[in-house]
């Protein structure tokens, strides 16, 4: 059961479908003692565990910190990071009594989960109005966990399914600068016989890092260079960042300016602020006319054969505002010729980096809005900070249908709230060659999955500092079951292509187990988008009362049979696992499936670093299809199989259609098939 409450001038976010009636009475689940700002405690159990807030730092378990729902370019990510690129505002509180709650609102707030007081969990909206809706669990055949964000979702409606060819493994790196650099990657890979179904561009194709636009000196033709990758199966995948480059003649910010499409200052004037190409202006997403003319932007690059994009920057980040920069200039000028100390050194020097994502720049400009009541009016940024980036995922997501209204394009972002899972995926930004931070992503992605982001995956490898070869390798065996399978590295880090490695046919064989599984993944995921079910979850949403299993946060289940638990420390032997029912084990290695039964309960399992290995839950079957070196290349007439039930039910259709639905598109594979 849903119930909505609801607190103050709520803002549309877009975040449900549909419409649940305001509850008049007090919600049954803790307490609200103020409306605005907005406040709710709900006294936590001893037992009790803080699923869900999407993408967050820290266990699937959230209690004992402090998070910030406020869209951030957080490139610096770790323990006390209180806030990342997404703002999702869902918690599944488990435990003595199993409820889900939604902070449905535009702006900040802050989730105390235990932190200042460890028996409470304590919710505090800040300027704008929140619908409140809590969920209770009316599963039969399904735990309250499974019951509670399948409701969830069905609130907040289906997840964004991309193409077929978008569960195959990309390929990216800023700093493939020319048409060269990126047929040397295709070449490079295919030479390895390494499958790779996509390649992305980052912002160097631009001109001037002008969005739309393509350095024709270092792009000459890009219409044929997508033309001949795809003949190869391989797909372009450029990105676009939020801010439009202030230049004359650059027809997109020509027409922005024209029909006053930028967010505007106070005084009506648009607002500037520095990004990659300089001073820059941003669409007011928020708008739907402004949505409608740059959804209709991409067409410069589809037109061009491209059917993929990575929306970034879309905070938006802002590395200074004009205000922001004088005021800078003025404070340093007043340390001129003193005698530094220690804290007017310390003072000095950051102030350079203090014009970066400043919370008052963000104060500084206004979104036109709508309201739930069907107003429109003027607000503050700040007031409806976290649905810009989602809001441009709709632009753009809206854009494509129709650009595109027969075919499905691959569309993910950084910035995100709820909401925006519906129109693309999200990667999860800038993280760190750091082994923690492929532990990080274990622990986030079922939580993405319960805010309705079921197509995400992090910057396999590490985005910032220099890789080495274990740690891409293991974030590899990782990266084989997420939907959003990319490698992802800065400019100034060590190269990271799996062709830069020693033994090769270690990166080969890990890789030809995602083909392997693909036709099961996408089955999978398609499954899980249109059900509400999630495709990752915590164990104990399966096994809610296992207490060893409600405090797993290192394994995965993955759709109806799969256990993964991945090695996630350097120089491991294997790992501890814990199962929670007798399962079949499967290791793969040099291209090999080897099955063996487990029993219930804890197990060291060795697992080479050239080895993946999973659980299959009995009673279950998992096709394994001939790995090919791009997914439309993959025959899923022949398959084989793994685990030892006696038919599975693939999911399969054209890989583009865009009206998706079991019906008619499931076969059933039978053992004896083989
Ligand atoms: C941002 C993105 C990163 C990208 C870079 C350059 O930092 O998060 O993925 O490579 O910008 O565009």
């Amino acid at each position: 059961m849903i119930q909505r409450f609801s607190y103050g001038a709520v803002v549309e976010t877009n975040a449900v479908v549909g419409t649940i009636k305001p509850d008049t009475g007090v919600p049954s689940f803790g307490t609200v003692t103020s409306d605005s700002p907005f406040l709710w405690n709900y006294p936590m159990g001893p037992d009790d565990i803080v699923y869900g807030l999407g993408e967050n730092m820290r266990g699937m378990n959230k209690r004992g910190f402090r998070y910030v729902s406020w869209c951030s370019d957080q490139s610096n990510q770790n323990e006390s990071t209180e806030s990342l690129y997404g703002a999702h505002n869902f918690m599944l509180i488990s435990g003595e009594r199993t409820f889900g709650v939604f902070f449905d609102t535009s702006s900040r707030i802050t989730f105390d989960a235990g932190w200042t007081n460890p028996d409470t969990l304590t919710v505090t909206g800040s300027s704008t109005g929140v619908d409140f809706y809590v969920i209770t669990g009316e599963g039969k055949n399904t735990s309250a966990e499974v019951s509670i964000v399948c409701q969830f979702r069905k609130l907040i409606g289906q997840s964004y399914i991309p193409p077929r060819w978008a569960f195959g493994f990309q390929q990216s790196r800023w700093g493939y600068r020319t048409e060269k650099d990126v047929r040397e990657v295709v070449r490079k890979f295919r030479e390895a016989g390494i499958p790779l179904d996509a390649v992305c561009l980052d912002i160097d194709y631009m001109q001037d890092y002008e969005d739309f636009t393509v350095d024709p000196r270092k792009f000459p033709n890009m219409k044929q260079l997508a033309e001949d990758l795809k003949a190869e199966g391989i797909h372009l995948v450029p990105i676009i960042d939020a801010g439009i480059k202030i230049q004359k003649g650059y027809s997109v910010y020509e027409e922005g300016r024209t029909h006053n499409y930028f967010c505007t200052k106070k005084d009506g004037t648009a607002y500037t602020a520095g990004v990659w190409p300089g001073r820059s202006q941003f669409p007011d997403f928020l708008n739907p006319e402004v949505r409608d003319w740059f959804g209709s932007k991409y067409e410069s690059l589809t037109s061009l054969g491209i059917e993929g994009f990575w929306n970034d920057m879309n905070e938006p980040a802002m590395f200074y505002s004009d205000e922001g920069l004088a005021e800078t200039f003025r404070k340093i000028k007043t340390f001129e010729g003193k005698n530094l100390d220690i804290n007017s050194f310390f003072e000095f020097t950051s102030l350079a980096g203090s014009t970066f994502n400043r919370t008052d720049d963000y104060e500084r400009f206004y979104n036109r809005v709508q309201m739930k009541d069907g107003r429109t009016e003027m607000q503050r940024h700040d007031n409806v900070h976290n649905l810009y980036g989602a809001h441009m995922t709709r632009a753009s997501g809206e854009g494509l249908q129709k650009l595109s209204p027969d075919r499905r394009m691959l569309l993910y972002s950084r910035a995100s709230c709820i909401g925006a899972h519906r129109y693309g995926g999200i990667w999860t930004g800038d993280n760190t060659s750091w082994w923690g931070h492929l532990k990080q992503e274990v622990q986030m992605i079922p939580a993405l999955n319960m805010c309705g982001f079921l197509y995400s995956g992090a910057d396999i490898g590490g985005f910032g500092s220099d890789t080495s070869r274990d740690l891409v390798l293991r974030w590899t065996e990782f990266g084989v079951f997420t939907p959003l399978m990319r490698n992802h590295s800065a400019w100034n880090t060590r190269r990271q292509e799996y062709y830069q490695y020693d033994h090769i046919e270690d990166f080969r064989s890990v890789m030809n187990l995602r083909y392997a599984l693909l036709p099961f993944i996408y089955s999978e995921f398609v499954k899980s988008a249109l059900s509400g079910l999630m495709y990752f979850r915590p164990l104990s949403f399966d096994f809610p009362s296992d207490e060893r299993a409600r405090r797993v946060e290192d394994e995965l289940l993955l759709g109806e049979s799969l256990l993964i638990a991945p090695v996630y420390e350097q120089n491991a032997l294997g790992r501890y696992v814990y199962l929670p029912e007798d399962m079949i084990q499967v290791i793969w290695q040099n291209g090999q499936a080897v099955q063996q039964d487990v029993v219930k309960g804890d197990h060291f399992i060795c697992v080479p670093l050239n080895a993946v290995v999973f659980f299959i839950k009995h009673g279950h079957l998992v096709p394994l299809c001939r790995p090919a070196l791009s997914s439309d290349k993959l025959d899923t007439s022949d398959l084989a199989f793994i685990g030892d039930g006696t038919s599975y039910e693939l999911y399969e259709d054209d890989g583009f259609t865009r009206n998706i639905k079991l019906e008619g598109n499931i076969r059933k594979l039978t053992k004896q098939a083989v």
